[in-house]
């Protein structure tokens, strides 16, 4: 198998993780170079993941002439300017959710992409590539629950880890498109339709940040799709069992639902506080074979010279849209229609 060289800008918290699936787990992917402005946190990772080539400056690690493709999971609002830096260069693209933190920016995005019909440019809907997901999607093309309905979509983070989402809030681009556009990205996935008005509702209940962002920190949201399709999603950050994702897509014909109670296995204790099943504890838990399998269709894209056909930058601007339009909704307090 021929080797493909990545390069990963952004070591956080997702972005250690992508960088260490990319060195150790991704089937003949050499991760080449590493991107980071925290210097310290650079050099300790390219240490740790044997990396030859560290840089703090984007647009040097776009230079290399060794990098074929850059996996981008910098802070949200940096994605499209590297996306146009990378592609500039030559440079098969990954992004991670959200595509850009305003519809503008995302029509940036798409110009970029349509110039460069020859590279690669794949986005981090990591559900899509989820074993569940995948196999619920087959079910519904195959037409075994008929006409869909309603998808209703929870995503919940763990309370334990609040503190770095606080942190991460204001550079986040709000709860509607930070955390619901994987669940919007769900709705039109299942639906098969584009999303045609929202009404985005929530509060601020516990922690008085989300109101000086403009923002909730329990949100929910119901959308209708130009089939007629609904969609209900929920949000929040505060889930006290662990990472909580579970979605229903009912059909005329059958429900099918994944993960209805989150729990990472079919374990139950039994103890002194009674009968229960341990979750996710976080997010990087719950979606890792997730996270390396749409990395290794993205180097497989690379190598095989194709574009994924059904995960485009243009699915990026309309579920970005929608969430945008949710956040409206939300401060007008009005349901509103997708421009
Ligand atoms: N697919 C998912 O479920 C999922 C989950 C978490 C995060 N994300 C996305 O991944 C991205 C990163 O999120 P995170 O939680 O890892 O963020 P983070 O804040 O933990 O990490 C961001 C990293 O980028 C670095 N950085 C900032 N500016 C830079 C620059 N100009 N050049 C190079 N490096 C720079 C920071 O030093 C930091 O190490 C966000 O867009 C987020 O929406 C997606």
């Amino acid at each position: 198998m021929k080797a493909v060289k990545i390069g990963s800008v952004g070591l956080g918290r997702l972005g250690y993780e992508h960088a260490r699936n990319l060195a150790n787990l991704i089937p003949g992917c050499v991760l080449q170079a590493v991107c980071d402005m925290d210097e310290p946190r650079l050099r300790a990772v390219a240490e740790e993941l044997n990396v030859p080539r560290a840089y703090t400056n984007f647009a040097q690690m776009c230079e290399d002439p060794e990098v074929e493709g850059i996996v981008i999971v910098s802070p949200s609002f940096l994605h499209v300017e590297q996306i146009r830096l990378a592609m500039e260069h030559g440079k098969h693209v990954f992004c991670e959710k959200p595509l850009g933190v305003d519809v503008p920016q995302c029509r940036q995005a798409e110009a970029v992409v349509e110039r460069h019909p020859e590279l690669v440019f794949q986005l981090g809907f990591m559900r899509r590539f989820d074993v569940s997901y995948a196999e619920a999607k087959r079910r519904v093309e195959a037409g075994e629950i008929g006409r869909v309905v309603l998808v209703r979509s929870y995503t919940q983070d763990p309370r334990s880890t609040i503190e770095s989402t606080l942190k991460f809030a204001p550079h986040s681009g709000g709860q509607f498109l930070d955390m619901c556009v994987h669940d919007l990205d769900l709705v039109r996935w299942f639906t098969g339709s584009s999303i045609q008005k929202v009404w985005g509702i929530g509060g601020v209940f516990e922690f008085d940040l989300y109101r000086e962002l403009n923002d909730a920190d329990n949100a929910a949201a119901m959308v209708q799709c130009e089939n007629g399709a609904m969609g209900f999603l929920f949000t929040n950050r505060t889930h006290a069992a662990g990472c909580n994702v579970e979605t229903e897509i009912i059909g005329t014909r059958g429900t099918l639902r994944v993960a209805p109670v989150g729990a990472r296995d079919l374990l139950q204790i039994v103890d002194g506080h009674g009968a229960r099943q341990e979750y996710y504890p976080d997010f990087m838990s719950r979606w890792h074979d997730a996270f390396v399998a749409e990395l290794t269709a993205f180097t497989g894209h690379i190598r095989s010279g194709t574009r994924p056909s059904d995960l485009t930058v243009y699915d990026g601007t309309a579920v970005s849209e929608a969430a945008y339009r949710c956040k409206e909704s939300f401060e007008c307090g009005k349901m509103l229609p997708i421009r």
